[in-house]
């Protein structure tokens, strides 16, 4: 029986820009022909997840890790990697697979174009925002690998990230190894001069390994000059943030790979906090803010503030006011008081004028007369000098007044 299924198919395109990844899934039954291909010539295959769903119950439990006992990636890498397209049918082409029962074949592979792919040894390989990912593999994969010198790639993300790797495939010289002291040709990733992970087999799922600092060093060793076997293909991909340049009116303080602060020049704040400083948080691959950074700005004038000055220019104005008109109105009264009295005295010598003109001499009227030209002299000075002061508190209030 011969069926030709390709259950599913998703396509995530990566990047556009300098070649691109995209990542397909396929999936079929244990006898179903999957076809792996890549819509770019260019393109070749690598096998990022194998997993295989049984439909016989009882069986799904047992089915990772314990792939018997060739595991379908290792037969899948052998069809598969590093070529344009394939066609893959568990049941024939990985030996020991009929232990796994009925069931669906699920494989996850990435496409990559040629100019993400780096075929070379002893080459560096420079991570930015344009290209944080692609692949590594021996010259001669998947035939063969060359040996007696070492094959060596340095791999430099930016600064504060750092370099994840995933070995989706590796067939040397030795097959099944217990130990890793027995391998003889190995594949060794350092950091900072220290090997950190070191292997001649395949492991499902694939080892991640991740540097501590911002590079790695990739070195394939082998003993013989040719090798018939594939060698070793490897994911890269940078893990971080990238950096965020200060905004304008700011500059950086500090940074390290999980937090980055910054500080606005003097007399310049964040003008959603009107705070000076900033720190932002690293989480995987983004910043915990939306970018670009906000730019520092001239501290605005809270309402606070402003109502503050408010009152207190109605405060002011209210004592400036108050000394006029206070100083007013006792010179009103004083004025009152004084043409009350004016009042008064003029009565009083009506009185006596009129009274003088029956009974007082006229020489004594004379001299009454005399005394009333006095006092209303008098009478006629207290007048002006009230009108002085009158005259004088108007001049007062109005300097006062704006
Ligand atoms: C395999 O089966 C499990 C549960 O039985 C399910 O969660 C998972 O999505 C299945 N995987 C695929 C690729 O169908
Ligand atoms: C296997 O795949 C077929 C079609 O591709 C689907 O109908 C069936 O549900 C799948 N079974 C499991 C267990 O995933
Ligand atoms: C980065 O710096 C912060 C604050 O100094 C510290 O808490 C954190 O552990 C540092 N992270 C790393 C990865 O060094
Ligand atoms: C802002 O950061 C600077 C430098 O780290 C520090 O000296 C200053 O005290 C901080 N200011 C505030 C208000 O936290
Ligand atoms: C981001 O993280 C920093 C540091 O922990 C924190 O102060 C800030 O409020 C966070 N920002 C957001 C938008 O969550």
């Amino acid at each position: 029986m011969f069926l030709w299924i390709v259950a599913t198919l998703m396509i995530f395109v990566q990047s556009v820009i300098s070649g691109y990844i995209e990542k397909v899934i396929v999936s079929g039954c244990e006898t179903c022909q999957l076809m792996l291909s890549c819509r770019q010539l260019d393109s070749i295959i690598a096998i990022l997840d194998v997993d295989f769903n049984s439909t016989e119950a009882g069986l799904a439990k047992k089915i990772h890790g314990t792939f018997p006992p060739d595991h379908p990636r290792d037969a899948l890498n052998k069809r598969c990697s590093g070529l344009n397209y394939c066609s893959f049918i568990l049941s024939e082409d990985s030996p020991g697979s009929e232990a796994l029962g009925a069931g669906n074949l699920t494989i996850k592979y990435a496409c990559v174009t040629r100019d993400r792919v780096n075929p070379y040894c002893n080459t560096k390989i420079q991570l930015n925002e344009l290209r944080s990912s692609g692949i590594i593999h021996n010259p001669g994969y998947p035939r063969f690998y060359a040996g007696k010198r070492d094959c060596i790639w340095k791999i430099f993300a930016t600064p504060y990230q750092k370099v994840k790797l995933k070995i989706l495939d590796i067939a040397l010289f030795d097959t099944r190894v217990l130990l890793q002291e027995d391998c003889k040709d190995t594949l060794e990733i350092k950091d900072s001069g220290q090997t950190i992970f070191s292997t001649c087999s395949q492991n499902d799922p694939p080892s991640e390994v991740i540097s501590a600092t911002e590079s790695v060093e990739v070195v394939l060793t082998s003993r013989q000059l040719i090798n018939p076997r594939r060698g070793v293909l490897i994911y890269y991909s940078s893990v971080g943030c990238l950096p965020v340049s200060a905004p304008k009116q700011a500059f950086l303080v500090f940074q390290n790979q999980s937090v980055a602060s910054y500080s606005c020049c003097k007399g310049y704040v964040f003008p959603d906090t009107q705070t000076e400083n900033r720190t932002i948080k690293c989480y995987g691959d983004s910043w915990n803010v939306s970018l670009p950074l906000l730019d520092c700005e001239k501290p605005e004038v809270s309402q606070a503030i402003l109502l503050q000055n408010s009152v207190k220019i109605v405060e002011t104005m209210a004592s400036d006011l108050l000394a006029p008109i206070l100083l007013m109105i006792i010179l009103f009264a004083l004025n009152g008081i004084v043409i009350f009295y004016i009042h008064k005295a003029r009565k009083n010598d009506f009185r006596r004028r009129g009274s003088s003109n029956f009974d007082i001499p006229s020489q004594r009227r004379l001299y009454y007369g005399s005394i009333g030209n006095d006092t209303s002299s008098l009478r006629g000075k207290q007048l002006k000098s009230s009108m002085k002061n009158w005259a004088l508190s108007l001049k007062l209030s109005n300097e006062r007044l704006p």
